[in-house]
């Protein structure tokens, strides 16, 4: 029979900010309490726990479920992404930001991006489609998509996604030419899959060891952070680029007042910075 709701306690509701603050950086607000509730008591009942509150001696350490401690993670993050998400951007890339970046790096013809909350694949996999119709052969480019949640990569790599995932941004020429039916489903073909690497990788953690790269997209996941955090992340992100590269935010991200190190660039309404 499926829980109830019951009212998290105080104390547990700090323990579970806590805890989920100290393992991915996200900060539950005090008005997004009721998120608690909804995303963990699915995971109590699978566990076969009577409420969240029960969910939480768990994580005081009264108690040993393999697993759990990371499933309350991946239950309270958030993995919203879509195909070609904000348009604009990848617009400008195309047409102005990737032929500037060829052209500098035209003796090595080698460009390395990386997609540093890559969820389930759409933003990695968007790219790789740009990055295929601009006839780019004779180059050798990387695309590394990581993401905290081992779970949702597992999903990014497999590239398989349902109509109404096809439906959201995707030019419908690409889903002739880039996909193929999989059941009900559609999966994203083998030649585009093999275009990017998918590993873990925690955004608090050292990533000075991924670069260089010329391009990197970390859209859509400071919004979850603190100040300190993003700082903290933007520094290590810098630390990963090459010089005169681009930082690709959502138009909700903003790094100012947060580092110096990069130059507001507009393309119409497209916003990029660039590594100073
Ligand atoms: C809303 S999705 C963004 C997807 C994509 N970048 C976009 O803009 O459409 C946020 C992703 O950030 C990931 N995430 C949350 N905390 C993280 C952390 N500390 N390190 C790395 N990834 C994290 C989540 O697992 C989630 O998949």
């Amino acid at each position: 029979m499926p829980l109830k709701p019951s009212p998290i306690l105080p104390e547990n509701l700090k323990l579970l900010k806590d805890f989920i603050y100290r393992e991915s950086g996200i900060v539950v607000d005090d008005d997004k309490h009721y998120l608690l509730e909804a995303r963990l008591l699915p995971v109590a009942e699978r566990h076969r726990f009577r409420s969240v509150n029960d969910l939480c001696n768990l994580i005081r350490g009264t108690g040993y479920v393999p697993g759990v401690r990371r499933e309350i993670i991946e239950a309270m993050t958030t993995h919203e992404t879509l195909f070609f998400r904000e348009q604009v951007q990848y617009d400008a890339l195309r047409t102005t930001v990737l032929p500037e970046l060829l052209e500098g790096r035209k003796h090595a013809k080698m460009l390395n991006f990386w997609s540093a909350a890559a969820s389930s694949g759409q933003e990695a996999y968007s790219l790789a489609m740009l990055l295929r119709e601009m006839n780019l052969e004779d180059w050798k480019c990387s695309i590394l998509a990581t993401d905290l949640s081992e779970k949702i990569l597992s999903r990014a790599r497999e590239g398989k996604y349902m109509a109404i995932e096809v439906d959201r941004g995707l030019p419908k020429s690409y889903l002739s030419k880039y996909f193929e039916a999989s059941g009900a489903d559609w999966q994203i073909s083998a030649d585009i899959r093999k275009m990017v690497t998918f590993q873990a990788q925690d955004l608090r953690g050292s990533t000075r060891h991924l670069g260089p790269f010329d391009v990197v997209f970390c859209r859509n996941v400071l919004i979850y952070f603190d100040q300190e955090t993003c700082r903290r992340i933007l520094a290590s992100i810098r630390s990963t680029m090459r010089q005169g590269g681009y930082l690709l935010l959502s138009a909700a991200e903003n790094p100012a007042g947060l580092t110096s190190e990069f130059e507001r660039i507009a393309h119409g309404k497209a916003v990029f910075y660039r590594l100073r």
